[in-house]
């Protein structure tokens, strides 16, 4: 297979852990003889150092080409006095939305030996591994009219969305529980807003062309109780722009670490932007220690849903797993015993597991 990938690593440990995801996709290429040729562009605080602006024009025209993009993470004090249109997150808003990315995938699977770090109990965060499908670009963050009235003293904000719009996100939520254990939980509000009951009449009508899938409607508020009391008995939820960004940062803290949390944000014909949870890590930045999981996890999602490569995406889940398993760990990540290693070293665990595999 041959696939043209652009790389964004953008600022502080997103340079580190770029680097790392593709050594890694370079052992898995080698491994299953396919071609992945790699561009590097600028975005965030070094394109506007090197540019003049957070997005310059020819990286969005390269990331327009490309069958896939990964971004390392954007920021840092450097520019945190910069005025708005200077300020590095408006390159990491503006390429989703020239994108056209209205899909956000994160997964959260709670790794053995990180558990114990966790600050929920064991066997209850034991065994969960879920995904989080969150509509990105409807909703109330987008929809209008969103203003003040009356000199201030009354405001509007608006819920809006268009069946298509719910029907895409659906689509795509189907689709990733197709690939995993066919549940599909769907969240909403549908007790109170008219915007869920259309959402739950779309997701019911979805579900004939899915009849493998096992779906289920659940309460936002109802779910957020569950994803901490009870979060094993997930495998996908699907939900709009603010209900997906409460529940994913309220489900991150299964993992136990930001350091290892991937994401991938999708459109229709399979190209996607793939990028780590976390940010810049300033504090840490050019020390070598970055963890580099979260990003060559995300890697792994892209190897799975933009190239449709199974097969490589689970081994390189596997090689994370292992790894770990065998106790080997950067600084960030709190184990009760095991090996502490650097962001190069831990890469290069990866990649030989990768490539020994049988
Ligand atoms: P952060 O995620 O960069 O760091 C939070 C804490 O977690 C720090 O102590 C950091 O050292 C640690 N950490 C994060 N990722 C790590 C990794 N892979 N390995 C080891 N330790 C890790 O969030 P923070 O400090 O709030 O923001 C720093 C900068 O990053 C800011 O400029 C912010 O705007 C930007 N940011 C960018 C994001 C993106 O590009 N998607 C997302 C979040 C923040
Ligand atoms: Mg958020």
């Amino acid at each position: 297979m041959d696939k043209k990938i652009v790389l964004l690593p953008g600022d502080g440990i997103g340079q580190e852990v770029i680097h790392s995801a593709k050594e890694i996709l370079h052992a898995v290429a080698q491994e299953f003889k396919h071609t992945f040729t790699f561009e590097s562009h600028d975005i965030g605080g070094t394109a506007v150092d090197l540019h003049g602006t957070p997005l310059p024009d020819s990286t969005v025209e390269a990331c327009k080409k490309a069958d896939a993009v990964l971004l390392g993470a954007v920021g840092g004090p450097k520019w945190d006095l910069n005025p708005s249109h200077l300020r590095p997150e408006k390159g990491l808003l503006g390429i989703r939305k020239e994108l056209g990315l209205f899909a956000n995938l994160r997964p959260i699977k709670g790794f053995k030996k990180l558990l114990p770090s966790s600050p929920l109990k064991q066997e209850v965060i034991e065994g969960s591994d879920l995904l989080i499908v969150r509509e990105l670009t409807g909703g109330l963050y987008f929809g209008t009219p969103s203003e003040r009235r009356e000199n201030g003293n009354s405001v509007v904000d608006t819920l809006f969305y268009t069946r298509k719009e719910i029907e895409r996100i659906v689509d795509k939520a189907f689709q990733a529980a197709m690939k995993r254990k066919k549940q599909l939980t769907s969240v909403d509000k549908a007790n109170v807003l008219e915007s869920s009951k259309l959402w739950r009449e779309i997701v019911e009508e979805k579900k004939a062309a899915y009849p493998e899938v096992v779906v289920q409607h659940m309460l936002v508020d109802s779910t957020a109780m569950k994803l901490i009391t009870n979060p094993s008995q997930f495998d996908v939820i699907v939900t709009e722009n603010m209900f997906g960004d409460i529940l994913s940062d309220e489900a991150s803290v299964l993992t136990g670490s930001l350091g290892m949390l991937p994401s991938a944000s999708l459109r229709d014909d399979g190209v996607g932007l793939y990028e780590p949870v976390h940010g810049s890590a300033p504090d840490i930045a050019g020390q070598g220690i970055a963890n580099p999981l979260a990003m060559i996890l995300s890697a792994a999602l892209m190897l799975r849903y933009s190239f449709g490569l199974e097969e490589e995406a689970k081994l390189v889940e596997d090689a994370v797993q292992s790894i770990l398993d065998e106790g080997y760990h950067t600084p960030d990540l709190k184990m009760e015993s095991g090996v502490t290693v650097g962001t190069s070293e831990m890469t290069r665990l990866i990649a030989d597991y990768i490539q020994t595999r049988n």
